[in-house]
Formats: structure tokens, sequence, C-alpha cells
């Protein structure tokens, strides 16, 4: 079998499977979850990096041909050096794709005045992924970001249903509008951050376009695989999807029944250099 490898620190990146499971529902997937060590987002550049080319390989190592990094963070901090100094020794057949770039080409045609804000972690923020992706596209739009730390943790922890998450929502969306008023487009620049939508929607004034990734990388990734046929042929189309966490099976499993509405198997894995 050759999957479609998805990769994120934890569980943020089953958002994106979702959207692309029913984008493209016949293609063979294996998602890998890294919640033992998750989150990424307060980890520094090369420790992101290392954990993020150990997840790559372990993909490759189970056959997959295309890894699709459905992280923001690993996409900000490690996508371009597995792409340009790893993957020509690894295997040059083989692709990794991030986030990043669907997200901000889809950018134009939902901003009506340019004023566009970014919440994602605080290695996303800090990497500047977004301001520079955007001034490709949008040159005169003005970009705010805000990090927030702990949406993520609450994810994985379970929490972002709670009250507990309210607080910390509406303190970031405070920030943020108190940047730019202007704002009319919110970026969820961080793919746990799905799962807290009912809570951010509330915080959000109601003329703003909230804009979760998932659809968008579904998107982009269906072009992909139009345009580069050889990849398309290589890859099996079983319909089926493997879990891959280095937590505990059981536990990630109960998480992502809630987050996927299905029962799914899990299976238990480690990572490493
Ligand atoms: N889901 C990830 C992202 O898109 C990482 C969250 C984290 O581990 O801090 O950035």
């Amino acid at each position: 079998m050759t999957p479609i490898g998805l990769f994120d620190s934890g569980y943020g990146g089953l958002t994106v499977l979702d959207s692309i499971r029913a984008r493209l529902p016949r293609y063979d997937y294996v998602y890998l979850g890294d919640n033992a060590r998750a989150p990424y987002g307060p980890r520094s550049f090369d420790i992101v990096y290392r954990f993020t080319l150990q997840a790559v390989r372990k993909l490759f190592g189970l056959g997959c041909p295309l890894v699709i990094l459905a992280c923001n963070t690993a996409s900000a901090k490690a996508l371009r050096t597995i792409q340009q100094r790893d993957l020509p020794r690894i295997d040059p057949t083989r692709r990794v794709l991030g986030v990043i770039r669907p997200t901000v080409e889809a950018l134009p045609r939902i901003t009506r005045n340019q004023h566009v804000g970014i919440l994602a972690t605080e290695g996303t923020i800090q990497s500047k992924s977004y301001p520079l992706e955007i001034a490709k596209f949008l040159p005169q739009a003005t970009v705010s970001g805000v990090a927030c730390p702990l949406w993520a943790a609450l994810v994985e922890a379970g929490e972002h249903t709670g009250p507990g998450a309210d607080y910390f929502v509406g303190k970031r969306i405070g920030q943020l509008l108190a940047i730019d008023p202007q704002i009319d487009t919110i970026l969820l620049a961080c793919t746990h951050y799905p799962l807290l939508l009912p809570k951010i929607r509330q915080c959000a004034p109601p003329g703003i376009t909230l804009v979760p990734q998932g659809d968008y990388v579904a998107d982009s990734l269906a072009d992909y695989l139009e345009r580069h046929t050889d990849m398309r042929q290589r890859l099996t189309t079983g319909g089926t999807c493997q879990y891959l966490t280095t937590e505990a099976a059981d536990k990630f499993s109960q998480s992502a029944t809630v987050f996927l509405r299905q029962p799914v198997h899990v299976r238990h894995i480690e990572l490493s250099d």
C-alpha cells in the first residue's frame, strides 16, 4: 500500500484529514500524531525540525510517497529545510507539502479590505511565515498576528469545549482586534484551532470571516494530484485510513473518535532519529 501521509504534533491535523478525506475519499491515508511531544508551538526551531523529520521518515518508511505536514508550526519551521536539504538525499521522488501556502493562496478570494488577522502558535507567529507569504499575493495587505499559547494544549487536553477555554479565546481575539480594528478576515493558522471554532465565533464580531484551513488544503492537494500524474498513479486507492500516535493508543482513539465522529483504530509508535 502507498498511502498519503499526514503529520501533526497531535490532534489538530485531524481537522485537515477530515477535509482531505471528504474531498479525496478514494486514497489510502496514514495519520501520525506526535501527541506525546505536543504541543510544538513553544518549541525551538531545531527541535520542531528534528521531530518533524523523524515523523516524515517514519511515514516514508510506511510507504507514503507524499506527506502533508498538517501542522503550521512544522510547516513554518521545518518544511523548507526538509524539501531543500533532506528530500534530495532521502528520496528525491517523494514529496512533502505544507499547509501555509494553500491557505495564503485562498486569501485574495476571502478578504474584502485586505486587513487580515492571524491566530497561531508562538512558533508560527515568530517565524513570520504568514506575513511573508501573504505579501507575495497581497502586497498591500495589513497583516497582524497574535500568538495563542495554550490553545493547542487545551485541545490536546480535551478542554477546548469547557468553560476554561472561553477566557483564553476571548483574550487573544481581543488582543488581535486591538492591534487592527479593521480586520475583516481571521486565519485560524493552527490546525488545532477549528476545534475551538464555536468559542472563537462567540468572541469575534459578526462581520469577521473566520477561516479554518482544512478545505483550502484539500482543494490544493486535489489540484496538486491533478497536475502530478506520476504521484497520483503511485498512490493506492483503497479508501482506508490508519492512525498512529506516539502517546497511548486508547487515549488517542477516544479523542479522535470525538473529533472525527466515528470510531478509529489506533496504533502506538515511537519516533527517533
Ligand atoms: N497543529 C499545529 C499547528 O498547526 C501545532 C500546534 C502545537 O503543537 O502547538 O501549528
